[in-house]
Order: structure tokens, then sequence, then C-alpha cells
């Protein structure tokens, strides 16, 4: 949909933190933030809306699964500050979850702009921390 204006959020090479499996899930997540902006765009029905929401608030949790089990078997030290981080943003996205089932809101801009925001800082500051650490451990254990 380049050119249309409908990507929310692009991938950029900044974006990689050195592991190939979590740049691809990264690159998965936004091309699924992305799906559901469309989707907005183009004006499809709050059934639609809601599942492909739902798939993205699903895949997010696999991923910082993945992740949080990645980063105790590297020994990260900020392992369990990393994974506080991640709960903190399904909270918010649970509770926006259970008002959207309520009818008491909808998929909108405004809450992919903050989930685009949260993951865009997310992956550059946080994400970027432990894979500085992963490759700083095995350029030492390769010296
Ligand atoms: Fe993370
Ligand atoms: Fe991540």
């Amino acid at each position: 949909m380049e050119g249309f204006g409908m990507s929310l959020m692009v991938w950029k090479e900044e974006y990689s933190v050195g592991l190939k499996d979590i740049d691809k899930q990264h690159m998965k997540l936004i091309e699924m933030v992305n799906e559901v902006h469309e989707a907005m765009a183009v004006g499809k029905s709050k059934d639609v809306l809601d599942q492909v929401f739902e798939e993205l608030v699903d895949y997010t949790k696999t991923h910082f699964t993945y992740e949080e089990n990645l980063l105790i078997k590297i020994g990260y030290p900020g392992a369990s500050a990393h994974k506080g981080m991640h709960a903190e943003l399904v909270g918010k996205v649970f509770s926006y979850k259970q008002r959207i089932d309520k009818g008491e809101l909808g998929v909108s801009i405004d809450i992919m702009k903050f989930l685009r925001n949260w993951l865009n800082d997310h992956i550059l500051i946080e994400d970027k921390k432990y894979g500085r650490f992963y490759s700083e451990k095995n350029m030492k254990a390769a010296s």
C-alpha cells in the first residue's frame, strides 16, 4: 500500500537488533500494525477491524514471550525489567480490548498511533540494548 499513505509504520535498518529471528518478528509486527491501519483507512467493518486488531495483539504476546525466553537464555541482566515493560503494555492493550469488546471503544487511529509509538521507542531503546549486550557477549567469547 505504498504511495497511498496507509503505512503507519515503516521498517528501517535502525530497528535491527542484530538477531535475525527477532528482526523478522519485529517486521511482522510492523506489517500487522499496518494491516490494522489499512483496514481502518479503507473503512472495513467493525468485525474485520476487531479481528485484525486481535491478531496483532496475539502476535505481540507471542513475540514478547519469545523475547523474554531469549533474554533469560542469553543471561541478559535486564531480563526481568524488560519483561515488566512488556507486561505493562499488554495490560494497557488488554484494557483497550475489554472496552472494545464491550462496545465502549472502537479500534482507533489514536490506539494505533499509541502502539506504533510504543513499538518504535521500545525497539529502538530497549530491544537494541539487549542486542548490544548479546553481540558484546559473543565478541568476548570469540576473543
Ligand atoms: Fe522487547
Ligand atoms: Fe521486541
